[in-house]
């Protein structure tokens, strides 16, 4: 069981529907930012060594504007990943699987990961600062180097943390993904081990990789050489870069993406034969070869690039992949509607029996006393226990389990029931008195049963 069960209310069909369209765009917000973050973290803390200048830049300028701003991280990383992690709490409601304590988990370290990465990436804008406060000739003291080696320590640390936290944290939410859309492993996979060696996450965790090796290259030249006066006709990009830098970024840039994406089309094929057969339908066939047909088309237009070394279609280039993320992410959903069509069949029952509950809760509180009724109009002909002059509620009421609505119709309107009695005369009472005095009815008999 799940404590997030308890905050959650079971949806209905259309609720249902709702939460599938805000999983699509929570996921096409949160999707390429995580890769971006996967990408940008890593090349930026692998290439952070202070002997060459030229890589330490890359470092720096990598994370700055990969990582965009420190909004970004609640608007592209935390508020998505929230509603994300909602969905699936509701969508899975009762369900009996560990996929939402594992994706809760995930959340904690994606939040923890955020939040050292950015803390990794304000270090290089303080030390920045330093640096010029040095070349003004104000910082040439022993207490600013001091200052400045802590800082390149202790920035170090958290951005090798929260890499390493990102890298697990998506892990994870790979793997409760999968888990979700596998409803016939939910009964034997029951601790975290093995999800943590499951195929299916290994599996689309190297996707994922692919996925944001192909974004991040992409990412690297639109930032680095087209943002953010693309289409102005201005020279857009970084400022300030030489023959040398420019060349080397460029470089990086096509090949990771070239790589990556060349990955795509030969790993989507090898997920859809891992496919539960549950998972398949019409939609899934049709995204998997639109994912294809996209990797395809890139791989040759970043190989063309890699050839003539240029970045002019750097700006479709990095639309082009939002666009095969968003084809994965339509695949996604539909094997995940596709695999929780009987789980969604029980949780809309449930939602059904929740909203009767809350109903005759509303009822109770508008005012009404069924108990008054009861002792004014129905205890002349009516006990619990004994046959008066009608029957004894502890044999009628179970009748009705527990639905207020379909006794107080009967008493709003009686009809002849049981046989060996006469006919209930019309009370005369409102609609509203008689459902209160049915919920009072039905309540009433429930106790005295457990007891
Ligand atoms: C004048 C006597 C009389 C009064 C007053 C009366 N009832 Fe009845 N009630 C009967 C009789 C007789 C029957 C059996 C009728 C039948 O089932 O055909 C009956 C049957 C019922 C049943 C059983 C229905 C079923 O489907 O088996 C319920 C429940 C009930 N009454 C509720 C009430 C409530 C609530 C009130 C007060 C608002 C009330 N009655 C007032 C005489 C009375």
């Amino acid at each position: 069981m799940n404590f997030i069960d308890q905050i959650v209310i079971p949806p209905s069909a259309n609720h249902i529907l709702l939460l599938r369209y805000i999983f699509i765009v929570s996921m096409l917000i949160f999707l390429p930012y995580l890769g971006m973050m996967m990408g940008a973290s890593f090349i930026s803390v692998y290439f952070n060594r202070k002997e060459n200048k030229m890589l330490s830049r890359f470092a720096k300028d990598i994370i700055e504007r990969l990582a965009i701003t420190k909004n970004a991280e609640l608007g592209l990383g935390i508020i998505p990943l929230f509603s994300i992690l909602f969905i699936y709490a509701q969508l899975l409601y009762q369900a009996n699987t560990i996929t939402v304590s594992i994706l809760s988990l995930s959340v904690i370290l994606f939040i923890a990961a955020f939040i050292s990465i950015y803390k990794y990436r304000s270090g290089f804008e303080i030390e920045s600062v330093i640096t010029s406060l040095k070349k003004s000739g104000t910082g040439e003291n022993d207490e600013v180097t001091e200052f400045e080696e802590k800082l390149v320590r202790n920035s170090g640390a958290s951005g090798k943390i929260g890499t390493t936290l990102l890298y697990i944290a998506a892990y994870l939410f790979v793997g409760s993904m999968a888990l979700a859309s596998s409803p016939e492993r939910w009964p034997d996979v029951n601790n975290i081990l093995q999800v943590l060696f499951s195929t299916a996450t290994i599996f689309n965790f190297i996707f994922l990789l692919a996925l944001a090796g192909t974004l991040t290259g992409a990412a690297v030249l639109f930032y680095f050489f087209k943002w953010p006066s693309f289409g102005t006709g201005k020279q857009g990009g970084l400022k300030g870069m030489d023959e040398e830098y420019s060349g080397f970024v460029k470089n990086f840039g096509i090949k990771l993406a070239f790589i990556s994406s060349v990955a795509l089309p030969v790993l989507m094929f090898f997920s859809f034969l891992f496919l539960p057969e549950g998972a398949l339908s019409n939609d899934v066939f049709l995204f998997i070869i639109l994912l294809i047909a996209a990797a395809l088309i890139l791989s040759n237009v970043l190989y063309m690039m890699y050839k003539n070394s240029e970045t002019s279609y750097a700006v479709p280039v990095f639309f082009f992949v939002l666009v095969i993320f968003a084809f994965n992410i339509f695949k996604e959903e539909s094997v995940l509607g596709n695999a929780l069509q009987k789980q969604s069949y029980t949780v809309i029952q449930k939602s059904d029996e929740f909203e009767k509950e809350v109903k005759s809760k509303l009822v109770v509180s508008s005012g009404i006393s069924g108990k008054e009724i009861y002792n004014t109009k129905c205890i002349a002909c009516h006990r619990f226990d004994v046959k008066l002059v009608g029957p004894p509620y502890q044999e009628t009421v179970p009748k009705y389990k527990g639905d207020v609505q379909k006794l107080a119709d009967f008493v709003y309107s009686p009809t002849q029931n049981n046989p060996g009695y006469p006919p209930m005369p019309n009370q005369g009472l409102k609609k509203k008195e008689a459902v209160a005095v049915a919920k009072f009815l039905i309540d009433s008999v429930a106790a005295m049963q457990k007891k």
